[in-house]
């Protein structure tokens, strides 16, 4: 698992490599840069692998010539102001005729747009499309693509499943592993550009001198990559660190202290991200605890990083039990009035839905609520209540869902995925990020089907319009097999293993019914923690009336931070998605659900088997693969699943029989037999 999506095996196809190799075979590089060689030496590993055969050359007599800027008119003469639409990270690939002969441009305005398209390239001679007549051009649709690493300087992974953290603080920075090089290389090959190291409940170590020196040597091996490196910190590093009376973003000394941290920081990594910033939130210090909003806190830091080219990206998970407003509602009523009041080089970062990256959640208010302030997306990769690592479960349909909702903000079509990119509104910045399920582990993940996620996060962070499916079947054909009978029956394991996690954990808008605390496995009974807002209890409301919380405007009235007719819609439960009915709705256990007919009672026992039953069929289907892919991966997945299967049955069983005890209905017939 180590070589992920990268693997490079010798294509099976022979009619078809034979054409790769008469287009590919002989290639050239154009230009001196380490990432010009970075280039070569991905060609040359790759084409070896794939083709057999790779062979540098002149450009004269490349087939296949890769070259940055107004160079490529040698073979497209025509290539007028296309280039420079693209920005400094698009780039084109295409097929023409130069001198008598086919030849392969990739070309693009920068080396590293010339590294993603070469990328790109190989990804389609790993999937085996054919190269003739190729012509494809691709710029991102988002600026700022960041992994977001919730990795401690002692090396434990907040949330994080897959061993320890592949930061080894204690011998860097002179001990640097090929894992850190490869972490690069794969961010690269699917566009991501940025990576914040550590956990966002910061630890203020890392902005020493020590860690300082640490953060530049990783920093100095990624940057050939178009790989940014950025730093979550704790707000009151100036009283901590430096000693200073208080951490208060209005008090001179205090600006003056961050002023001169950050440019210490710059003398070392010139060209550094930025900083990643959880205050007010769950126990972390910020701008509140002396009275100040969080745009005062986040601009202190903008005008800092300012002058360097640096960004603040803010994040708007807060919320607290003492606020006397229902949880889900609380980051828009803090974020909303602030439209406007930030800097230009701050975004704020939004979980994808309003509590916490639950299986499923409705979007989050905050998309398209703010014409001026950038909302940036923060997807989870790990799988903090999904199951960890030994959940076969692909996030592409999950995040798809959540770019292509609607949120009506200036009319019909303005999804969260335009939302973001900048589409609706013309932000000046742009972003998505990603909370890394990468560890130490060998493969990365922890699970091989988990490289997907990660996988999936970068190219939908690219173009939010990619379909989950798409990025399904071409990472199936790079990791696994491209046989097509294997390509599709994983794709649509994939593709069903989400909605099947749903079904088992937390069907028809049930959220937050989680074990406490480590939030691994079922635990709905929970209702005695300090905080009402912790307590499953709180969220699931199941009474021997019926079940669900109602955010309707009958309840807490959630639905009032939608747009219309968004808002309307979720203000019954007659047009309310079924998939969201119980997140918005308190409804009688008779209740007749649209869709089956059946009673809301029958409903979620239905739902919680059928979960069951469709995690049951993907390890069928995972089992039938023997022999048709590599024998490590397939034992590693199917030993999961033995994993997977048992806890979905704990799952269904723990929730179907404690709601049970308030609906007081039997088990539907048919589904009462033992499993
Ligand atoms: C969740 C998660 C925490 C994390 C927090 C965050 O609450 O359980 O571990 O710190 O989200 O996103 O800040």
């Amino acid at each position: 698992g180590y070589r992920l999506w990268m693997k490079y095996d010798l294509l099976q196809n022979k009619s078809l490599r034979k054409a790769y190799q008469k287009q590919l075979t002989k290639w050239s590089v154009v230009g001196q840069s380490e990432t010009s060689q970075i280039i070569r030496d991905e060609l040359d590993y790759a084409l070896s692998g794939l083709l057999g055969q790779s062979e540098p050359a002149g450009y004269r007599s490349a087939n296949l010539v890769v070259v940055t800027g107004r160079l490529a008119t040698r073979w497209i003469p025509d290539l007028g102001d296309e280039l420079s639409k693209l920005g400094d990270e698009g780039y084109i690939i295409r097929q023409v005729e130069h001198n008598n002969k086919s030849v392969i441009v990739v070309t693009a305005n920068t080396d590293i747009g010339a590294l993603y398209g070469t990328f790109n390239l190989l990804r389609l001679v790993q999937t085996q499309t054919p190269l003739d007549a190729v012509d494809i051009s691709s710029a991102p649709k988002t600026k700022v693509r960041v992994l977001n690493h919730w990795d401690n300087p002692d090396r434990h992974v907040e949330r994080g499943f897959a061993g320890e953290s592949i930061w080894d603080w204690h011998k860097l920075p002179h001990y640097k592993y090929q894992k850190y090089t490869d972490y690069a290389r794969a961010n690269a090959s699917i566009g991501i550009n940025g990576t914040v190291l550590n956990n966002v409940n910061a630890d203020p170590i890392m902005l020493t001198p020590a860690y300082l020196e640490k953060v530049k040597a990783l920093a100095d091996l990624f940057r050939p990559y178009g790989l940014k490196v950025y730093l979550s910190i704790k707000f009151n590093s100036p009283a901590t660190l430096g000693g200073l009376k208080n951490s208060d973003p209005l008090n001179p000394q205090v600006a003056k202290w961050w002023d001169k941290k950050i440019a210490e920081i710059y003398q070392l990594i010139p060209d550094f991200g930025g900083f990643l910033v959880k205050a007010n939130s769950e126990g972390q210090p910020g701008p509140g605890d002396y009275g100040r909003t969080h745009a005062q806190g986040a601009n202190m830091l903008a005008d800092a990083l300012k002058p360097h080219g640096g960004i603040v990206m803010w994040r708007a998970f807060v919320y607290a039990n003492e606020k006397n407003e229902e949880r889900s509602k609380q980051a828009y009523s803090e974020f909303k009035p602030l439209d406007g009041k930030f800097r230009e080089n701050v975004m704020v970062q939004v979980k994808n839905g309003p509590i916490d990256f639950q299986p499923r959640e409705p979007i989050s208010p905050l998309f398209g609520a703010t014409q001026e302030t950038p909302m940036m997306m923060e997807f989870q990769i790990t799988m903090e209540y999904l199951g960890f690592s030994t959940h076969f479960v692909y996030l592409g349909p999950m995040y798809e869902e959540v770019l292509k909702t609607d949120t009506y903000a200036k009319g019909k079509g303005s999804t969260v995925g335009k939302v973001v990119a900048g589409e609706v509104y013309d932000y000046p910045l742009t972003g998505m990020a990603g909370v890394s399920n990468i560890g130490s582990d060998r493969n990365w993940t922890g699970h091989i089907i988990l490289q997907s996620n990660w996988y999936v996060f970068g190219r939908m962070a690219w173009d939010y319009n990619i379909s989950a499916e798409q990025v399904a079947e071409e990472w199936t054909r790079m990791t696994l097999s491209n046989k097509s009978a294997v390509v599709k029956k994983v794709t649509e394991m994939m593709m069903l293993s989400h909605e099947a996690t749903v079904n088992y954990m937390t069907p028809l808008g049930l959220h937050h019914i989680m074990g406490t605390g480590h939030h691994y496995g079922p635990a709905p009974w929970v209702d005695d923690l300090g905080r009402a807002d912790w307590n499953p209890v709180y969220y699931h409301r199941a009474t021997k009336g019926g079940i669900g919380f109602d955010r309707s405007p009958s309840g807490v009235n959630a639905v009032e931070q939608y747009f219309s007719p968004l808002k309307e819609q979720l203000a019954d439960p007659k047009s309310t998605p079924e998939k969201y009915l119980l997140w918005f709705h308190h409804l009688p256990w008779d209740y007749k659900v649209k869709s089956s007919g059946r009673t809301l009672w029958d409903e979620i026992v239905h739902r919680y088997y059928l979960g069951v039953d469709q995690v049951a069929q993907i390890s069928q289907s995972w089992d039938s693969l023997q022999g048709q892919i590599d024998p490590l991966q397939f034992k590693q997945v199917q030993m999961a699943n033995t994993i997977h299967l048992k806890e979905a049955i704990w799952w269904r069983n723990a929730c179907v029989l404690y709601f049970q005890t308030f609906s007081q209905r039997p088990i539907p017939p048919g589904l009462d037999k033992p499993q």
